[in-house]
């Protein structure tokens, strides 16, 4: 039986963020190229996807490719490019039956021409829908970000547009490409490595984080809920003690 009965509906993140992390073991330990775990790693996203519209939830922000990972080998980084813009290619359909609105952050200049024509009229095609907003990260690190974000305000600031006393932390988040976007409430990484691996770094700062041994080809809905159930049973005390927190609770 689904464990989804057991989710609070009125308890519901509002973003949950997620490292899909996992798919060249998944690969290997099949005696596969770690590219059939990357073509793999497709089906849970659409699973996770839907599972997460179906439930009501607003945002969801997927990490698929880091700005450190253009270092990867080029056989490998090339696959991966094929696999967006074919994936982004076939997609659409499926998001638009959902109701999914698709967004992307991260330095998508870096993307083949390719891939940024099947992005933009993917964006383009999915503008009007009104239910889950599926973010992709793409070519991004939070670093990069940070360091966008500080050029941008340094830039206000020597054209007299800002003034350095106004600039307080809904600037910062102004500036970041997830303006406009709640923080994730929820955390999520596969394969049981226990980082951030330059994700998000600013908006996480109260995240509750859920770490998972399952590789990100094997996640499924079911796994979804299960980390929703966990993030239910957290307290989020935000720096304040149990005592004051339960009192606004009651
Ligand atoms: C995550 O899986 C996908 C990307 C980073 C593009 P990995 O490719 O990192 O898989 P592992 O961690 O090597 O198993
Ligand atoms: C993080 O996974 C990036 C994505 C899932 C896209 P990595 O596999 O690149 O991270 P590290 O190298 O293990 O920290
Ligand atoms: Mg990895």
């Amino acid at each position: 039986m689904s464990i989804k009965h057991s989710i609070n509906i009125q308890r519901l993140p509002r973003h949950i963020a997620i490292i899909m992390d996992g798919n060249g073991r998944w690969a290997t330990s099949k005696g596969e190229d770690r590219l059939y775990g990357h073509w793999h790693g497709v089906e849970s996203v659409r699973d996770i996807a839907t599972g997460a519209a179906e439930l009501g939830i607003k945002y969801i922000t997927l990490y698929a490719f880091s700005t450190e990972n253009w270092d990867r080998p080029a056989y490998e980084v090339n696959g991966l490019m094929e696999l967006l813009i074919e994936t982004i290619r076939k997609e659409v359909p499926t998001l638009n039956k959902n109701n999914i609105k698709l967004h992307v952050i991260g330095n998508v200049s870096m993307l083949p021409d390719a891939a940024k024509a099947e992005l933009n009229e993917a964006l383009q095609e999915t503008s009007s829908n009104t239910g889950l907003n599926l973010i992709m990260a793409l070519s991004y690190s939070s670093r990069w970000e940070i360091t966008e974000a500080v050029k941008a305000i340094a830039t206000e600031v020597k054209q007299g547009k800002l003034q350095v006393n106004d600039i307080n932390q809904d600037t910062i988040k102004n500036y970041l490409t997830t303006k406009g976007y709640p923080d994730p409430e929820l955390m999520i990484r596969t394969s049981g490595e226990y980082r951030i691996s330059n994700f998000l770094l600013y908006q996480l700062a109260y995240a509750e984080l859920y770490f998972t041994d399952t590789l990100w080809p094997d996640f499924r809905k079911e796994d979804l809920y299960k980390a929703i159930i966990d993030y239910q049973s957290r307290e989020r005390r935000f720096g304040k003690t149990s005592e004051q927190v339960k009192k606004v609770d009651s």
